[in-house]
């Protein structure tokens, strides 16, 4: 069977190779396993909580309608309410079903009925959000499309983003390429300036969102050398690059093993330096593509 369904998650398994796997939690509609030929290609923490207590740590978490908190209580009073990244990793989404047999892909459905009451109570806003999780024999794309409801009486404003944590190897001998040139805003630092590294490296603490990335540009994670990641974006502008080193990974209690942060980068796509705004009856799509590719050096 290429698509099982148990009551809180959904496997999907490549009909030509049944050990590329793709596992989604309907809490969050979470990717928290993506196996091609076997081997796992993103990393999960193993105390991540995959009852629905929770966000899962690890995976690919769903930001929105806000990336990170809101701040801005006097321009934006409702969102500046939610918490940490929004409501959509903490609602259990509604499995709509396969889609297409070739390429295999399934979708899920959020809306205002089903998501986290305490928190659509805050930020009171329709919408209708389509996951679609499509596996391919040598590829994982993710798709959203956000409508603002024709009957909704007001703009949607909003983030997305694919929070996704990708395993490495080690990630003291990982660069992220393709990023040089892109406008980077420095959360540790809470400094904006131009990238000039041709490659990112890691030896410490990194949080940072390039803006407006060139949408020709593929991200790639290298390791010693080789290509292990490629992620391909589409209508999603900016991408978060982060990794919580030694003493943030200490402080999150659903982050194991503690020396967890060796083998896993954050590169989410998303769209979180702007919002998005829909008029009633409008509709916004994007996605993010994870592949294997050679290495293409498009720095500068
Ligand atoms: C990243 C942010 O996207 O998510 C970081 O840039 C944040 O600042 C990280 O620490 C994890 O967030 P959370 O809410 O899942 O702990």
């Amino acid at each position: 069977m290429p698509i099982t369904e148990t009551d809180t998650t959904v496997v999907l398994t490549h009909p030509e190779n049944q050990k590329s796997t793709v596992t989604i939690l309907k809490y969050g509609a979470t990717v928290y396993s993506w196996k091609l030929d076997g081997k796992e290609q993103l990393w999960l923490s193993s105390a991540a909580k995959l009852d629905g207590s929770k966000p899962v740590r690890g995976g690919i978490p769903l930001v929105f309608p806000v990336f990170g908190k809101c701040t801005d209580s006097v321009n934006h009073p409702e969102l500046s309410q939610l918490p940490q990244h929004g409501l959509a990793r903490n609602s259990t989404w509604e499995f709509l079903g396969q889609t297409t047999e070739s390429p295999l892909t399934v979708q899920f459905g959020l809306y205002p009925e089903i998501a986290n009451s305490e928190l659509t109570k805050i930020w009171n806003y329709d919408f209708e959000l389509i996951l679609s999780v499509e596996l391919g024999v040598d590829y994982l794309k993710t798709a959203i499309e956000v409508t603002n409801p024709l009957k909704a009486t007001r703009e949607l404003s909003f983030n997305w983003l694919f929070h996704t944590y990708l395993h490495v190897e080690d990630v003291e001998d990982t660069m992220v390429a393709n990023l040089a040139g892109s406008n980077t805003y420095d959360q540790l630092l809470q400094e904006s300036y131009t990238e000039v590294q041709p490659v990112i490296g890691f030896h410490e603490e990194l949080d940072r969102i390039y803006r407006n990335v060139n949408p020709e540009r593929v991200i790639q994670v290298v390791d010693k050398g080789h290509p292990l990641h490629s992620v391909k974006r589409s209508n999603l502008p900016d991408a978060v690059v982060w990794n919580p080193w030694i003493e943030k990974s200490k402080g999150m209690g659903d982050f194991e093993p503690k020396d967890g942060y060796l083998k896993m980068v954050c590169v989410e796509p998303g769209h979180v330096h702007d919002f998005v705004t829909l008029k009633p009856g409008a509709k916004w799509e994007a996605f993010q593509l994870l592949y294997k590719d050679e290495l293409n050096y498009q720095a500068l």
